[in-house]
């Protein structure tokens, strides 16, 4: 039996003050959404559902694919935490829809599929945050093209509201509200991946 995502869609952000947040980014933050604790023990819940129901299914080895760059801190907090008995293996791959300046486009740009180390496995693709869906939509089109065993997505964050095209989401940590957010890995033009907890972004910084 899956477990439920943590659902924070109505639940109002945290004051930046009652945290440890860099001076440098305070002003530009609305408050935490989900503080870092609190994303590592989702976490630790994930990769157990995860084992379970990998160990309860027979299959190939397992492959974990980690989607760049917003996913870098999710994947190395998720994976150490599994506990499989298959043999496990790791990639990277780059998927991008914000490519040329132009605003977002329905499909992403993936770069650095191995597709020797896709064929035959079971691929857990690992993201940061689905939104309104194009980027693994993009990504699992092109996963399918390579011959894997099977495919299952992992995603941290949620926002729902947003969804676009359907996307098959097996493991979603947190549903989270329409807000533009930012940290844990997560960023705003390449800033504030390095912000410890999930923060919403104050919309005056986007308009700057
Ligand atoms: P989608 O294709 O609309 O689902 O967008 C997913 C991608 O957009 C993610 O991989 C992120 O890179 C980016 N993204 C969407 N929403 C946010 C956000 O609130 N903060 C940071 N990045 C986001
Ligand atoms: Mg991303």
């Amino acid at each position: 039996m899956r477990t439920p995502p943590v659902d924070v869609r109505d639940r109002p952000p945290y004051a930046v003050d009652q945290f440890r947040v860099k001076a440098d980014y305070r002003s530009d933050l609305d408050g935490v959404l989900v503080p870092e604790g609190e994303i590592v023990s989702r976490i630790e819940g994930m990769a157990d559902e995860i084992s379970r129901v990998y160990r309860r299914r027979d299959g190939a080895d397992l492959y974990a694919l980690c989607v760049l760059k917003g996913a870098m801190r999710f994947f190395g907090a998720l994976t150490p935490r599994l506990d499989l008995d298959r043999p496990f293996s790791e990639g990277v791959v780059r998927a991008d829809r914000y490519v040329g300046g132009e605003g977002p486009s329905e499909r992403a740009e993936v770069k650095w599929l191995e597709p020797d180390s896709i064929a035959g496995k079971d691929i857990l693709v690992v993201e940061d945050v689905i939104d309104e869906g194009y980027t693994l939509a993009t990504l699992l089109d092109q996963l399918a093209n390579l011959d894997p065993n099977s495919v299952e997505v992992a995603v941290l964050f949620d926002k729902i509201a947003r969804r676009q095209t359907a996307v098959d989401v097996a493991f979603t940590g947190f549903l989270i509200p329409d807000e533009f957010v930012v940290g844990y890995g997560l960023d705003y033009d390449e800033r504030y991946r390095n912000l410890r907890h999930l923060g919403v972004l104050d919309e005056a910084v986007m308009r700057e």
